[in-house]
């Protein structure tokens, strides 16, 4: 017997914890059936090349008896963040590098730099659905701006301007988005730092180009404005198992250093990151080169397995310049919910709704161009056949 426990719990927990009928439905079926999911994000379970040893070997070699206390890591490991961005052509300095053990949990440390409970901050729509969960638990409120899609998705700049009060205190940008793909321009960030606010630029895909894009930016070519980078292994070096993050700091020199001199006590309350993974960062980023590389490829040749089977058909493929994932329309016959629900039931393919990433957009659905060639293949030839035939019985 369960005994009732007088226990109050936070406002920030105080969800429903019941699966939502997808989930559930999701659980049903798979239960039954061998899926074709083409919803997979976590690149451990895709079958990529890992080069085990030299990972082993990297981790090995790490001290393991020894500890300090550093707010922003190891010096060492900030130096290795600070050449990675020299190998893209920018000047860093391990100055302005910061490390946690995720980049989820920079999120939380940045949100408690900038906000007080109650305060705002300006993010995208569509976007990646953990960012709501991550602002609620620091009682941060989130503000969607809007993503517009005239056959490339961009920034409405404008309309953000038309959100900031003086209860917004920070603008987030995803570069590439997840799932839209869409890098950030250099006229965009021109724009945001005009806001006069700090932009936190999540940057964990910008490593997985899906087309060149002339005038894409990364965040820390900021000269003005205060500006914060956010990467980590868990998508760049595909070691999500790994737990280290960073965050790059730019823009003006004096808010950097005001900014960063705050920080320091956020992330000293905390230490989050171990000693052996920062110790081995050097050697896990060059044994996991290969596995990016192999990553990069197959993103290319999923996407265009995807538009083969796409072509001619109802189902269209949105513009996407980076990132690991596709976003495809579905014709407007039913609603997204029973796009993936049936899809679910009559094909046993598993595809993300629109709803998930809150896309105004509709009915669309969103693939994973992690998964294995074959396997997607398979599965949006099933997605195509269906819908096709949808379109024939109306
Ligand atoms: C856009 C985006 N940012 C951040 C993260 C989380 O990264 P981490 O594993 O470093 O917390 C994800 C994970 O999927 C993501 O899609």
């Amino acid at each position: 017997m369960i005994r009732d426990i007088p226990v109050v719990f936070s406002r920030r927990v105080s969800f429903d914890p019941t699966p939502n009928a997808f989930s559930q439905l999701v659980r049903s079926v798979s239960e039954t059936a061998q899926l074709r999911d083409l919803t997979l994000s976590n690149p451990t379970r895709a079958a990529l090349g890992y080069r085990k040893q030299e990972l082993s070997a990297a981790l090995a070699a790490a001290r393991v008896d020894r500890y300090a206390a550093e707010s922003f890591g190891s010096l060492e490991a900030r130096e290795v963040i600070a050449k990675l961005w020299h190998q893209r052509g920018m000047a860093v300095s391990a100055d302005q590098v910061a490390l946690t053990a995720s980049t989820s949990e920079a999120y939380a440390q940045l949100f408690k730099l900038f906000c007080d409970p109650g305060d705002r901050v300006l993010v995208p729509r569509p976007s990646y659905p953990l960012l709501a969960e991550l602002a609620k638990y620091e009682a941060v409120e989130l503000v969607d701006y809007a993503l517009g899609y005239d056959g490339s998705w961009h920034i409405d700049v404008e309309s953000i301007a038309r959100l900031v009060t003086d209860r917004v205190k920070a603008v987030v940008v995803v570069s590439p988005n997840n799932p839209t793909g869409n890098r950030l321009k250099r006229s965009e960030l021109e724009a945001l730092l005009n806001l006069g606010l700090p932009l936190i630029c999540d940057e964990v895909f910008g490593a997985y180009e899906l087309q060149e894009v002339a005038n894409a930016v990364w965040a820390v070519e900021a000269r003005h404005g205060l500006v914060i980078s956010l990467d980590g292994l868990s998508k760049f070096a595909c070691l999500p198992q790994m737990k280290l993050a960073w965050m790059t700091f730019a823009g003006d020199s004096a808010l950097v250093e005001v900014a960063m001199r705050r920080l320091e006590f956020v992330l000293d309350a905390y230490l989050s990151v171990g000693g052996p993974v920062q110790d081995s960062l050097d050697a896990l980023l060059a044994a996991a080169e290969d596995t990016r590389l192999e990553l990069c490829d197959r993103l290319k040749a999923n996407l265009r397995i995807v538009d083969d089977v796409c072509r001619g058909s109802a189902v269209t493929r949105l513009d996407v310049e980076g990132g690991w994932y596709a976003v495809l329309r579905l014709p407007n016959l039913m609603t997204e919910d029973d796009w993936v629900s049936q899809l679910l039931l009559q094909r046993r393919v598993l595809v993300q709704p629109g709803w998930f990433y809150d896309f105004e957009m509709q009915p669309v659905c969103v693939v994973s161009l992690l998964v294995e060639s074959e396997e997607l293949r398979s599965g949006t030839e099933a997605l195509v056949q269906f819908v096709q035939l949808q379109c024939e019985a109306c």
